[in-house]
């Protein structure tokens, strides 16, 4: 299958070309390198540099790929952001995300993946949250995330074709960019590589359900070809397990110490400092993904302990 994925050369996007590869599909990226970096692809793949909200390019890239279904991972994701420009996000993540989803249902793509977020949408959640729980996204991040599967349930419904959100939990793992402010566990295995300390803010306890890259790349690569019975679903893609903060910091500080250790440096990365409590943070978002393992056959493979020691290993190699 033809397979286009925006934001391609991004972490999840580029884990998403590897999986369609995996598979024997023809994956092909639409990305404007904002975040992103060609090294994240194979040469084979092509590249279409390209920013969604350029639509006479965009039109230009759909007519000659001809995609048959396409993953939409490209977005403004930064909430703080949001929050300080809500007219860029909604440039990107609105009317870039119409601009993608008009070109693929202009050409005749059969299948639309949508990266949503379940941590904006739930808000604070103490236990494992449901699809079904009321969406109450207070950033425009999160407003438009909530805005592109509407949209995308408005093209499906409209317009012949089957759409996916995948609500994902916070996903971690090789290439996740660690120069932006989401991405803790990048951060912090820079830093803590590098012999300088994580900066935790406030106290730490704030727990989160991390998910491995790979993991939900399978997700997508599921929901980009499996046969659905609707035409639309909303499905959350987590593991429903909660780490905080402190947990995750102490974890990487082990693997950092670990690799040291085999590279013959003597001590270990130093102690965390404090830093200020950020403005908003949720004190607790976990997701509930067994409607995925129903509808897509999915679930989590890689194991939080051994995703950390992959992540930080591979920060390792690509300091
Ligand atoms: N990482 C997470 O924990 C998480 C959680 C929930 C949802 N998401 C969503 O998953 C998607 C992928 O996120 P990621 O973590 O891989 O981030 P990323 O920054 O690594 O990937 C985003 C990619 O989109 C590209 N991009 C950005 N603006 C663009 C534009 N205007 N035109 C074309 N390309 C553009 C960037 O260059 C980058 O390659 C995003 O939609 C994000 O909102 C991520």
């Amino acid at each position: 299958m033809r397979i286009l994925i925006t934001g391609g050369a991004g972490f999840i996007g580029s884990h998403i070309v590897d999986a369609c590869l995996a598979a024997g599909h023809t994956p092909a990226v639409v990305d404007d390198l904002s975040s992103g970096s060609p090294k994240n692809l194979p040469a084979s793949v092509p590249l279409y540099q390209i920013d969604i909200r350029d639509r006479a390019a965009l039109a230009k890239a759909f007519s000659e790929f001809q995609p048959e279904a396409v993953s939409h991972q490209a977005a403004q994701m930064s909430v703080s952001r949001s929050v300080r420009d809500p007219i860029f996000d909604a440039e990107v993540n609105v009317l870039g995300l119409v601009n993608v989803f008009d070109e693929a249902s202009r050409v005749g793509a059969k299948r639309i993946v949508f990266a949503s977020s379940g941590g904006v949408l739930y808000g604070d959640v103490y236990t494992p949250a449901p699809e079904e729980t009321p969406a109450n996204p207070i950033s425009p991040y999160g407003i438009s995330k909530w805005v592109g599967e509407k949209y995308l349930e408005f093209y499906a419904r409209e317009r012949g074709l089957t759409g996916v959100a995948l609500r994902y939990a916070n996903v971690y793992g090789p290439r996740q960019n660690p120069h932006g402010e989401a991405g803790v566990m990048a951060i912090f295995s820079q830093r803590l590589l590098a012999g300088e300390p994580a900066t935790v803010n406030g106290d730490g306890k704030y727990d989160r359900d991390y998910v491995y890259g790979p993991d939900v790349a399978r997700a997508n690569l599921l929901a980009l070809t499996q046969p659905l019975e609707t035409h639309f679903l909303a499905l959350n893609i987590g593991t429903g397990q909660r780490t905080d903060v402190n947990q995750l910091e102490q974890l990487v500080r082990q693997e950092a110490t670990a690799i040291w250790q085999q590279g013959g440096q003597t001590g270990s990365p130093p102690e965390p400092k404090h830093g200020p409590a950020r403005a908003g943070d949720l004190r607790s978002s976990i997701v509930d993904a067994s409607l995925a393992a129903t509808k897509l056959g999915w679930q989590p493979t890689v194991a939080f302990a051994e995703g950390v020691q992959r992540t930080v290993q591979w920060f390792a190699e690509h300091a």
